[in-house]
């Protein structure tokens, strides 16, 4: 995009603002369908839990995505977005078994990643196929927060305790269509992809009527020019080969599933901010924006690092700045980046803001969620508006026969 397009958005919608770029999207979903285009079966299954505006999960069912959710309530943004039950399975972990009857009672494919829940429901409902994530403990990721595949990882069934599975899986007469697995995000090296996945092999041996086997994701996108990213043309070539080998093995076509997030929606994202104060002390330039890490907390979650452009003088002199929210904590956006010279009216642009920005924002400080905006054929579409005053106290029931404020007199006493 733009960042004239940009600029007109912060004009006409205000600031802070969220802007999705939907041909960058289409671009990245062509570009992961076309790496593995030697698979006979291919199934894309977006990650809701990245973007999970409606008007995003459209635009992925119409691309013919399928839709991985952590949540009922993303089951039913999902269905509501349009989705088939039969293109959204539910990969939760640490939920009830009550709302995995409740996924599986609207139709969705489940997916089960702890030994006690599998017997639980295998035990009611062994009618129900069900795919199986599996902890192949391998270390990825490029974060400990982000790396979700290894022994010490509350995620999926370890394959050491695959005839304990297969035990549950016998006596309940339960059916297994499809085995799962994810890593973790931001893996570098497809290696770990390849090793994995010799895990699923060898442990999709073991299921007689498998339909699937889902890869997870964990691609890693740049997040500035130059910046390392998942090879995934070579990842497509090399696992494309060994899965379709693995299927002549296995004596039927299976499909291959991924459930990217990031790779679908992360550079297509753009957030927009205002710089309120430009603020020297004897160490540092600050650049104060409005907004914090209630709309983007990336950078103090994990140490995310979003590039920062200042589009309202990109051609000025580059300075040192530390990019700053208005939260009352530490609330750093990005620290000693060299920024085009930013006065204080100017809007800066975080780069990558379209996977876990929106998602993860919050009304700390008694903020406003700001709005999405969808750039779309040339036109910026409102997806989301902006919070008001009403939206913060909507579920909020006042007390107030519980407490008089105290009379002018007995204050004074
Ligand atoms: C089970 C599962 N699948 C898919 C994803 C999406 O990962 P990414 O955004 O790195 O593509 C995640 C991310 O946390 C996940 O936990």
């Amino acid at each position: 995009m733009r960042s004239t397009d940009l600029l007109n958005i912060a004009k006409k919608f205000g600031d802070p603002v969220y802007v999705y770029d939907s041909e960058k999207i289409i671009s990245q979903f062509n570009r992961l369908t076309n790496a593995f285009k030697s698979v006979k079966n291919l199934k894309l299954n977006y990650a809701a839990k990245a973007l999970s505006n409606l008007s995003i999960l459209r635009l992925m069912n119409s691309l013919g995505s399928g839709l991985d959710t952590v949540s009922i309530q993303e089951v039913k943004l999902g269905l509501l977005a349009g989705f088939k039950p039969e293109d959204i399975i539910f990969t939760p972990n640490g939920v009830s078994l009550e709302e995995i009857e409740e996924a599986a009672a609207l139709g969705v494919r489940i997916n089960i990643d702890n030994l006690s829940i599998l017997e639980q429901f295998g035990s009611k409902h062994a009618d129900i196929p069900v795919c199986i994530r599996i902890n192949p403990h391998v270390m990825a990721g490029g974060n400990s927060n982000i790396s979700v595949g290894h022994i010490d990882s509350k995620f999926g069934i370890s394959i050491h305790q695959i005839p304990h599975l297969l035990r549950i899986v016998e006596l309940t007469g339960m059916n297994i269509n499809g085995i799962h697995m994810h890593t973790g995000s931001d893996i570098l090296d497809i290696d770990v992809f390849l090793y994995a996945s010799e895990i699923l092999f060898e442990t999709a041996k073991h299921f007689k009527s498998l339909e699937f086997i889902d890869f997870g994701s964990g691609f890693k996108v740049p997040y500035k020019e130059g910046d390392i990213q998942t090879n995934i043309e070579e990842l497509g070539q090399k696992l494309s080969g060994r899965f379709n080998e693995f299927c002549k093995e296995y004596g039927r076509e299976l499909t291959l599933a991924f459930e990217p997030g990031k790779f679908l929606v992360s550079e297509a994202g753009y957030f927009l901010a205002k710089v309120n104060v430009v603020k020297q002390t004897t160490s540092t330039v600050f650049a104060s924006v409005d907004s914090g890490f209630n709309h983007l907390i990336r950078p103090m979650l994990y140490g995310a690092s979003h590039q920062i452009v200042n589009i309202s003088n990109p051609k000025g002199r580059e300075r040192y700045y530390s990019v700053v929210g208005y939260i009352c904590e530490t609330d750093t956006f990005g620290n000693n980046r060299r920024i085009s010279e930013i006065s204080e009216g100017d809007i800066l642009c975080f780069h990558n803001a379209g996977a876990y920005c929106f998602t993860m924002a919050s009304n700390y400080n008694s903020r406003f969620r700001p709005p999405e905006v969808l750039w779309h054929n040339g036109k910026a579409i409102l997806i989301r508006e902006r919070e008001t005053f009403d939206d913060l106290i909507r579920n909020q029931v006042d007390a107030k026969e519980l407490f008089e404020p105290k009379k002018a007199k007995e204050a004074v006493k």
